[in-house]
Order: structure tokens, then sequence, then C-alpha cells
């Protein structure tokens, strides 16, 4: 098969496409043929510049949430058949401790992922374990499955299960052009909410305002704190959906929760130092919530929604397997509308 495999760590001129055997499913594992699979920022553009950081080893294939066709599945595996269609899981749990056995297995602090630390889906097939693997619906198109399964569980984790989003809340989205944020507009619409969504350029506030966002601030432009007052009569907003961790932007958005509103955030791009308003945060009753991670019941959540159209996936640009390298650099330059999306079928047409 042809798959970007990496020898050495560094810039995107690393990755090549090689032609290298065709993976063969070990005992309870499927094989599938990818159709679509995500560049992101954390999984694949750091792991290429410095994957030992995380555990990687070389020769490594990036590619953390593949989704296509199962084409060959192990003699011991039953649920999943040749011809499903299917998005790849990408965490591989311990299954041991304390989180595993007692059905919080998004909290497993043994994770491994597919993509990190075992071969992705930068390729035209992967193995994986057949337990992995996701039924797709007819409706979905396998490049809308992988960039909302990438993204939207994080996002109804963050929102509905930490936040406790309910109709009628305010909720402000941070980085609301970029791939965790364009779908956390969607989720807080979903939710009931009144979006203000906040991103640092007019082009990217008016992507968001399409997305669904009642209101949009281009915080590099405004004050955030000032235009989120303004727009929510003096009251302020009852969530923060952050996830960006700038030193500048941060204290701005923290400064425009109301009474007992929450900050929720699994992201720090822009560095994750920040400076913290103890007195307000008692004073006004606020609460600051972490989270990576998503539950069965998001990941369900997100395709349900996808589904039914009430969810769509934010698109840059489908680039075929050779431009994973030029992928790479795209969205290491920032300031894309969407997602990067590669297919490695060679069907995509440039
Ligand atoms: N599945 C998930 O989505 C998931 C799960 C766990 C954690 N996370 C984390 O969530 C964060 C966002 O992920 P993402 O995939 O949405 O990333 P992304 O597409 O690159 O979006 C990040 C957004 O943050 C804004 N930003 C502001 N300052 C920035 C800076 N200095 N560097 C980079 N971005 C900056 C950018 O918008 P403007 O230019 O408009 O300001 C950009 O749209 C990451 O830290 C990621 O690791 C995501
Ligand atoms: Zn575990």
């Amino acid at each position: 098969m042809r798959a970007v495999v990496m020898r050495e760590f560094g810039d995107p001129d690393v990755l090549h496409v090689e032609q290298v055997p065709d993976p063969v499913p070990a005992a309870g594992e499927a094989l599938v043929r990818v159709h679509a699979v995500t560049v992101n920022q954390t999984l694949d553009l750091k792991v290429r510049a410095a994957g030992q950081v995380r555990g990687t080893t070389l020769p490594h294939v990036l590619g953390v949430d593949p989704t296509g066709v199962v084409v060959d599945v192990a003699a011991d595996v039953t649920g999943t058949r040749v011809g499903d269609r299917v998005a790849v899981l990408p965490h591989l749990r311990c299954g041991r401790c304390e989180f595993c056995t007692s059905g919080r297995e998004q909290q497993c602090p043994n994770s491994r992922h597919i993509g990190v630390h075992r071969w992705g889906g930068y390729a035209e097939y992967i193995a994986v374990p057949a337990a992995n693997l996701l039924p797709l619906p007819e409706a979905l198109s396998f490049v809308d499955a992988a960039v909302v399964l990438r993204h939207a569980p994080t996002a109804f984790h963050l929102l509905r299960g930490l936040a406790r989003v309910a109709p009628g809340d305010w909720v402000l989205v941070m980085g609301a052009a970029g791939g965790l944020g364009s779908i956390g507009v969607q989720v807080a619409k979903l939710l009931g909410a009144t979006v203000v969504a906040g991103a640092g350029a007019d082009a990217r506030v008016g992507l968001a305002r399409r997305n669904g966002a009642d209101h949009g601030v281009n915080y590099r432009s405004h004050d955030l704190t000032d235009e989120v007052l303004r727009i929510t009569g003096g009251r302020g907003v009852d969530v923060v959906f952050e996830n960006i961790g700038d030193p500048e932007l941060w204290p701005k958005a923290f400064a425009t929760l109301a009474q007992s509103g929450c900050l929720v955030t699994a992201g720090a791009h822009a560095g994750g130092r920040v400076e913290l308003d103890v007195r307000r945060l008692y004073g006004r009753r606020l609460r600051i919530l972490g989270g990576a991670g998503a539950s069965r019941a998001d990941i369900r959540s997100a395709i349900e929604a996808a589904a039914a159209g009430t969810l769509h996936a934010v698109v840059d640009r489908v680039l075929p397997l050779d431009e994973a390298a030029q992928a790479h650099r795209l969205a290491e330059k920032g300031g894309l509308l969407g997602k990067i999306v590669l297919d490695p079928t060679g069907s995509v047409q440039t």
C-alpha cells in the first residue's frame, strides 16, 4: 500500500509517500481502507516535529481519526463485517486501571493513541482493533464523519457534560473558526444557547456567524470583555468555551463571565500560562473546569447530530496523500477556514 511514512522527526519535508506492505489484521483486528483522515496541530504537527516527547517511535505513520470501509477481518472478529462503513476511534485504553474498570475509561491515564503510538491513517489501509470501530450512518460522508468525530465529542463533553449548558444560556466560544471552535458554536446552539463567537480576524468571525453564532467579536481588533458585556447588556456570559490559553485573551475571556459562570477548556495552543483574578473567581462564584476526552454518549450524540444534519463539518480543503507535507505547511501557517482532510483513495481532484 501507499503510506506517508515518517523516518525522522522534523519539518513537513520528513513526510514522504512510500510503498510498504499491506497491514495484516492480527487477532481481534479489522483492516480498513481509509477514505479520510484529518490533519491536526497537536496530534499530527507536534508529533511530526517532536514525536519522541509523546513516545512515538520511528518509522511512523500519522493519522488519528481515519474513516473508511472494512475490507478484511481476523477470524475471531464478530460484529464487524467486510463492507461496513466505519470510523476508527483512536484511544487504546489499558482496561486495568481504576477508571477503565469503573466505566470511566475516557479518564484512563495509560491511554495510548492510534496515529501516535501505533501506525495511523495517513495510508491506504490501516489495521485496528475491531473494538475501536464505530459504524457510520449512510447519510454521513467519510470526510464529514472524520471531522465531526475529531471535535464534536469533546465539544459535547465540555459544553453539556462539564458546563451543563441549558436553553437560554449565553455561551462565548473562543477560537470560533478553529476545528474545535466551529463545532463548539454548533453544539452550543444545539443545546439551546445564545452564542457569541470570538475569533482573531473579521473573516473568521464571519465564518462562525455562518455556522450559527448569534453575535461575533474580533478579539484582536476589539476589547473582548467590553464587547461581550455590551452584547449581553452588561450581564456577561454563563459559559466560556475557551481552549486557547493565550496570556492576553484568557483574562479578557474570564472577565466576561456572569455570576456563577463557568469557563471550560481542553486546549492551550497559545501557551497555556495565564493570569487568574482569584478575587473575581470566588467573589462571583465562578468555576474553571478542564477536561479532555469524551464519553460514549458524547460520541453517539456527535454522530446522531451529524447524520441528522444538525451538526456539520467545517472543511477548508481535502488533499490527496501525496500532499501530506503541504497539508502540514498550511495547517502550520494558520488562518485556515476549517479543517484540512487527507483522502488516501486517490479520488481527490486538486
Ligand atoms: N478533539 C478536539 O477537538 C480536542 C480534544 C482535546 C483537546 N483539544 C485542544 O483544543 C485546542 C483547539 O484545537 P483545534 O483543533 O480547534 O485547533 P485549531 O483548529 O488550530 O484552532 C485553534 C484556534 O485558536 C485560535 N488561536 C488564538 N491564538 C492562537 C495561537 N497562538 N495559536 C494557535 N491558535 C490560536 C485560532 O483562531 P484565531 O486565529 O481566530 O484566534 C484557532 O482557530 C488545541 O489545544 C487542542 O489540542 C482539542
Ligand atoms: Zn485504564
